[in-house]
């Protein structure tokens, strides 16, 4: 098996501790030659890649070589995988997000709605950037990014390299709620095979099979009917926002029962109690912020005093595992099957071919080869052309500069469709993000 250069783009991030956890646990399957680290923020990623320093020395001693940089020759260069983990603006900007449409009385989450939205707005330039960069000196390198929002960014950067066929967008939602579901089943995630469509964080798993062929579904519906459902893997298995999201998803399945929901379908079909749920002085950016942020500070500080990991408990997380399975499918041709985003081309036949839908895919060499779905059903059509129309209007909004399709695109969207709210709301966001957002322009019905 040749061994990868792998680079992760964000190295700062707080997710890469999990992350380097879960290229340890993956090594059999994902061996390595070499890690570097690339951020544009050079102190955040010290902080982590020292301790991560550390951890590899202990657990990957037969790794050629660890390295973090804030140079983007140094960093590509040879690069096999990039991993792409950016959020432009830090976690203070998913804050503003978060409340400035709450304060407006609208759904304030970091990917879905205005604040989805505005964070679309900051992350397209920023990763044609990182892809041009990478383009410059790893041609042939794979790209798979799970910069968010991912719907957002999958549809720029189909629009920006329609050609590249190495860039790959993924979100590991539809894993995290696959680790609940083997748990139900008494298996491993790895041993089910899902049925999915829609778009990111705008999905279903219409069935749920084992390897063997047998299907699973209506055992994990009765579970769930009967006994609820509660996050399973370690990164959010005890954190009170993600407990009260997959209670929600019992609702949703009762409401909605022909198939199992993303649970990010709760902020468009339960926009007002979400709203009533949340507190803008604590809206999730904040709880990250007192929570996972400091938990992953306070560890890497912790093995940087000691020299070694022998004081803390660190854990390895789906997101990390779901990425790294992805990258060796590709990597050995083992053509596995992985729900990731790729353009429509008719794989839902009732949608738009330039749609960018998330969908299961056997993971070759080549690329993703997906399955088709087929025909989907009225109210999921529905449901999925409003939202793409949202997303299509953001996109359209960033290359044109167009205030007005903003506008357009907030009406559009269920969290928000009241005019006034959406033109309140987007002033809040222009002023809120003027050091990332373009400069729009805003026509007039009639100039003189
Ligand atoms: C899931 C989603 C990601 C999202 C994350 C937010 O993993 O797939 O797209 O960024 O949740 O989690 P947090 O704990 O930061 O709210
Ligand atoms: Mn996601």
């Amino acid at each position: 098996m040749k061994k990868q250069n792998l680079v992760i783009v964000g190295g700062g991030s707080t997710y890469t501790i999990g992350m380097i956890m879960s290229l340890i646990e993956e090594k059999k399957q994902f061996p390595l030659r070499t890690i570097t680290f690339y951020d544009t923020n050079q102190q955040r990623q010290e902080k982590i890649a020292k301790a991560v320093d550390i951890i590899l020395h202990e657990k990957y001693p037969e790794l050629e070589s660890f390295s973090w940089t804030t140079d983007k020759e140094t960093a590509y260069r040879d690069a096999d995988f990039v991993f792409v983990q950016i959020r432009t603006g830090g976690l203070a900007m998913r804050e503003k997000d978060e409340q400035i449409p709450l304060k407006h009385g609208v759904v304030g989450q970091e990917t879905c709605g205005p604040g989805g939205m505005a964070y679309g707005f900051r992350s397209i330039g920023d990763m044609i950037k990182v892809v041009e960069d990478i383009r410059t000196y790893a041609p042939d390198a794979w790209i798979l990014n799970y910069t968010n929002p991912a719907a957002i960014v999958a549809e720029a950067l189909q629009r920006q390299f329609p050609h590249d066929k190495k860039i790959l967008n993924i979100c590991d939602m539809p894993a995290a709620i696959m680790v609940s579901y083997a748990k139900i089943l008494g298996k491993e995630i790895w041993d089910l095979v899902p049925e999915y469509f829609g778009l990111n964080h705008y999905g279903w798993f219409t069935d749920i099979y084992d390897k063997q062929g047998n299907r699973l579904t209506d055992d994990i519906k009765r579970a769930i009917t009967e006994d609820g459902f509660i996050p399973e893997d370690s990164e959010i298995v005890n954190d009170p926002s993600w407990i009260k999201t997959f209670k929600q998803v019992e609702v949703m399945l009762n409401d909605y029962p022909e198939y199992l929901p993303n649970t990010y379908l709760q902020y468009y079909l339960y926009p007002s109690d979400m709203v009533d749920k949340d507190d803008v002085e604590n809206t999730r950016a904040r709880q990250v912020i007192n929570g996972r942020e400091k938990r992953v500070h306070t560890l890497s500080e912790q093995i940087i005093e000691d020299g070694s990991t022998k004081n803390v408990e660190l854990e390895v997380d789906i997101h990390g595992r779901y990425m790294i399975r992805v990258a060796a499918s590709l990597a050995y041709n083992q053509g596995e099957t992985y729900i990731v985003i790729v353009k429509n081309n008719g794989i839902i036949s009732n949608i738009q071919d330039d749609a960018m839908v998330e969908v299961p895919a056997a993971l070759t060499a080549q690329g993703p080869k997906p399955y088709a779905v087929g025909e989907i059903p009225t109210f999921y059509k529905g449901m999925i052309e409003g939202q793409l129309a949202f997303e299509k209007l953001v996109v359209d909004a960033w290359f044109e500069k167009s205030y007005n399709k903003l506008m357009q695109a907030l009406t559009l969207n269920r969290t928000v469709i009241d005019a006034p709210k959406a033109r309140a709301i987007l002033d809040d966001l222009i002023e809120a993000n003027k050091d990332y957002w373009p400069t729009l322009t805003k026509k007039k019905a009639y100039t003189p």
